[in-house]
């Protein structure tokens, strides 16, 4: 029986980039619809479930993807009210790469540390959809989090959904701009920036001024890099005493649990993909390969 994939993206154009690596990772078939909204979920859902019986329902999934974070979890939320006992599909979310991309920086951070509980880690702008993701998750972990904003008020509002999402606790500071930068590293262990593309967050002399520092790693792959003197392919590469990862030294693993992940949703009915689940995915892949 073929491998079904409904795609559900409340972007415009259904993500291409979702498209390939779902027909890459187990999908023999993407059925796209861009411009989803809560109100539309139900009947498309309703298309996967009604349709095959209930033992083969394990080869229809619904994904979830579109630009817009909050709007991804209504739509999931709406995923999961539209189903009911048998008659169930896994699901999973990952609106623009959020929870893969947070995922894979986190287990790359677990992996170079080991325990994470009581290490100081910031988060740069910890206030867009990866970085909440990865705050939350470093919090779970047992990390001392702190998130970023530029905006004081975006920062609260970002540190009160990780904490309600999570159940954690994490602080929020201002960094006005990169010149606050050395104030906010003041005894962190780990910096994950996770701020928009082609934005510098840090100077190479803010970071590797601060002595605790022992891992660091950049999400944003579009010159200029976020922390400066980060290599967009450094993958625990040592600089300064610090471990290093870039962009696409996270994002081949970020690919391979994306992958993982859509093959893993055609092995059962009921399974729902959002952060935590993703993460328990991609530490088996981390233990397969040692
Ligand atoms: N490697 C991968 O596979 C992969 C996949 C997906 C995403 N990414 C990267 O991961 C990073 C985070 O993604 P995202 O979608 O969460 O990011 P985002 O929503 O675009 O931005 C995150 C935060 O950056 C801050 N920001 C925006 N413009 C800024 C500016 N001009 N100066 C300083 N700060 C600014 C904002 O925080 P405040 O307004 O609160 O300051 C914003 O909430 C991006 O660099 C993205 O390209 C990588």
């Amino acid at each position: 029986m073929r491998n079904l994939l409904l795609q559900l993206d409340s972007s415009r154009h259904p993500s291409v980039f979702d498209q390939v690596v779902a027909l890459d990772g187990g999908a023999d078939q993407v059925m796209s619809y861009g411009g989803v909204t809560p109100e539309d979920v139900r009947d498309l859902v309703h298309g996967c479930i009604f349709t095959r019986g209930a033992k083969d329902l394990k080869h229809t999934a619904v994904w979830i993807g579109g630009n817009n974070m909050s709007q991804g979890e209504q739509l999931l939320a709406m995923a999961l009210d539209a189903m009911f006992e048998p008659l169930t599909v896994s699901v999973m979310l990952d609106s623009n790469g959020s929870n893969t991309t947070a995922v894979a920086a986190v287990v790359k951070i677990e992996q170079a540390l080991g325990d994470l509980k009581g290490r100081k880690v910031l988060v740069l702008a910890g206030t867009g959809p990866v970085g909440q993701r990865a705050a939350g998750l470093l919090a779970r972990d047992g990390a001392r989090v702190t998130i970023t904003s530029r905006k004081p008020e975006q920062g609260e509002k970002a540190r009160q959904f990780i904490t309600a999402r999570f159940n954690v606790s994490v602080e929020a500071v201002t960094m006005s701009d990169p010149s606050k930068a050395a104030e906010v590293l003041d005894g962190v262990e780990v910096l994950l920036n996770a701020g928009s593309a082609g934005i510098q967050m840090v100077s190479r002399a803010a970071w590797t001024a601060q002595k605790s520092l022992k891992v660091a790693v950049d999400l944003n792959a579009v010159p200029p890099l976020g922390l400066e003197g980060i290599e967009v392919n450094d993958a625990g590469a040592q600089r300064d005493g610090v471990l290093c990862f870039g962009a696409f030294g996270v994002g081949n693993f970020k690919t391979k649990l994306h992958k993982r992940c859509v093959g893993r949703l055609f092995e059962k009915n009921d399974l729902v993909l959002d952060a935590e689940a993703i993460a328990d995915i991609a530490r088996e892949l981390v233990t397969e390969k040692q």
